[in-house]
């Protein structure tokens, strides 16, 4: 994807709204005017063939709709809608857009983006993935920022995406971690890994039990991006399940469950993105990684565990396993110093329940800190509610054998009582936000979809 300031020949793509006319040259050009035959209703595609007019085969006409309608979540869908039509190298005109109803920079930054997200298909397994059609933007702007930050944004996000379909036979918590040392080694971030060894001295029995019944020791992943001087290190926690079978509370259907570490993959592809648009901030990215599996050593229904924060916990539910690795991690980024914390984790089924695969769930402590999350939450185009935490919520996580239970059962707002469970781990003085990803993580037929990294970075950055 590049910018030339003169189309090269290749096919052209000519978005153009509602009250525009079409550049005087390309009618002339055809020598007949098609203004009154473009459709430029939104998301109308209108294929005009050149006929040897032109040294290319066709323009495609895209319908931007009415000026006072379009905005950058439209632009999105139109993209998204469009990526058919659009062939290997093809040219993007944008100039007669103008900068009055969004800037170009912006139309072409989220154009870029979403042209790569848009092509992106869940790989078969053996086979290579299918390579993102190249674009050029002609334009007599600038716009050599906007190409770029579309571009680390769309390859980000699919990355997150990528990791995230990979079955869980070759997205072992083991192979995460490869993964992270990688990222961190291109992207120059820095890179720890508590060992089962390390997990075990810091006490952090919470993953530690989860990791009883798998094969493959777990880890806690912790990349450190450090841009922005002495100031502290806000952190970004991710849900690292690599397989939920529920343990002894073992699911009926498990089918969808290799999903269970989008969180853990959304963290390494938000710091991806920081690292890509050497972004002014300190992010500690931290992703708790297990599977959570049956064996003779698995934890069971009323093992009682001593989690990192000194906290005890009675295991009601092992399928409720995300709490107890995600309470460790919070310790952990606390311990670590930082004082503004977001986790996102494919943490309940209620949430899915209450808002499908359109709305992510939100959680805050702090209503400012939510208010800043709603704002970045309206500039990336992501959709998220925000749901309560209560103490009445936590009341119904008292224990007779330990400090607290990690389920309540089943006496509703599932989603709630999750949070309110790891709020409890979240000390006064420290901002939190959490994201219960379970319904906006992965999409039928489509598979991961990044949810919520563009808001987190918008966040962090
Ligand atoms: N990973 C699941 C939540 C989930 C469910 C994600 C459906 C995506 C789709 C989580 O670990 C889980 O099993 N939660 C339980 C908690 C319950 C036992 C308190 C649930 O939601 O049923
Ligand atoms: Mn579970
Ligand atoms: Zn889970």
């Amino acid at each position: 994807m590049k910018q030339l300031n003169k189309a090269d020949n290749k096919n052209i793509i000519y978005p153009i709204f509602e009250e525009q006319k079409i550049d005087s040259k390309i009618i002339d050009t055809l020598q007949f005017d098609i203004n009154d035959t473009i459709n430029r209703n939104f998301g109308e595609v209108t294929k005009v063939y050149t006929l040897g007019k032109y040294p290319f085969t066709f323009i495609l006409f895209i319908g931007l709709g009415k000026k006072e309608a379009f905005s950058t979540a439209k632009l999105r869908k139109l993209v998204a809608k469009i990526s058919c039509h659009v062939q290997e190298h093809m040219n993007l005109v944008i100039d007669h857009l103008g900068d009055d109803v969004i800037s170009r920079s912006t139309f072409v930054r989220v154009w870029v983006e979403s042209h790569i997200t848009s092509q992106y298909q869940e790989q078969k397994i053996g086979h290579d993935p299918k390579p993102i059609t190249d674009l050029d933007i002609i334009s007599s702007v600038y716009l050599d920022r906007a190409i770029k930050f579309g571009t680390v944004y769309g390859e980000g996000i699919n990355y997150a995406r990528r990791l995230s379909d990979m079955p869980s036979n070759l997205m072992t918590p083991a192979i995460m971690a490869e993964e992270a040392a990688k990222l961190a080694k291109e992207y120059d971030i820095e890179y720890m890994v508590l060992s089962k060894a390390s997990l075990e001295e810091m006490k952090a029995g919470g993953i530690l039990a989860v990791n009883q019944g798998s094969q493959i020791p777990a880890y806690m992943i912790v990349l450190k991006y450090t841009h922005n001087g002495n100031a502290e290190h806000q952190a970004v926690i991710g849900k690292g399940i690599t397989f939920d079978s529920g343990g002894y509370n073992l699911k009926g259907n498990s089918y969808g469950m290799k999903y269970d570490m989008c969180g853990g993959a959304d963290v390494l592809g938000i710091m991806r993105i920081l690292a890509g648009i050497q972004a002014k901030t300190n992010v500690y990215g931290i992703i708790p990684v297990t599977e959570n599996l049956v064996n003779g050593k698995a934890y069971k229904p009323q093992d009682v565990i001593t989690t990192m924060s000194g906290k005890t916990v009675e295991v009601v539910s092992t399928d409720a396993e995300g709490r107890l690795i995600l309470c460790d991690a919070i310790t952990y980024a606390q311990k670590l110093g930082a004082t503004r914390l977001i986790d996102l984790a494919t943490l309940t089924g209620a949430c899915v329940n209450a808002l499908g695969d359109v709305y992510t769930g939100v959680f805050a402590n702090d209503d400012e800190y939510y208010h800043e999350f709603e704002q970045a939450m309206k500039a990336a185009d992501e959709k998220g509610w925000r749901l309560p935490l209560d103490q009445a919520y936590l009341d119904k996580l008292k224990s007779n054998s330990a400090d607290l239970k990690n389920s309540a059962g089943k006496p509703g707002a599932g989603a709630s009582i999750a949070a309110n469970f790891l709020e409890s781990f979240v000390e006064k003085d420290t901002q939190w936000i959490h994201l219960d990803i379970a319904g906006t993580a992965d999409q039928d037929g489509t598979g991961a979809t990044g949810a919520m990294i563009r808001s987190v970075v918008e966040m962090m950055k």
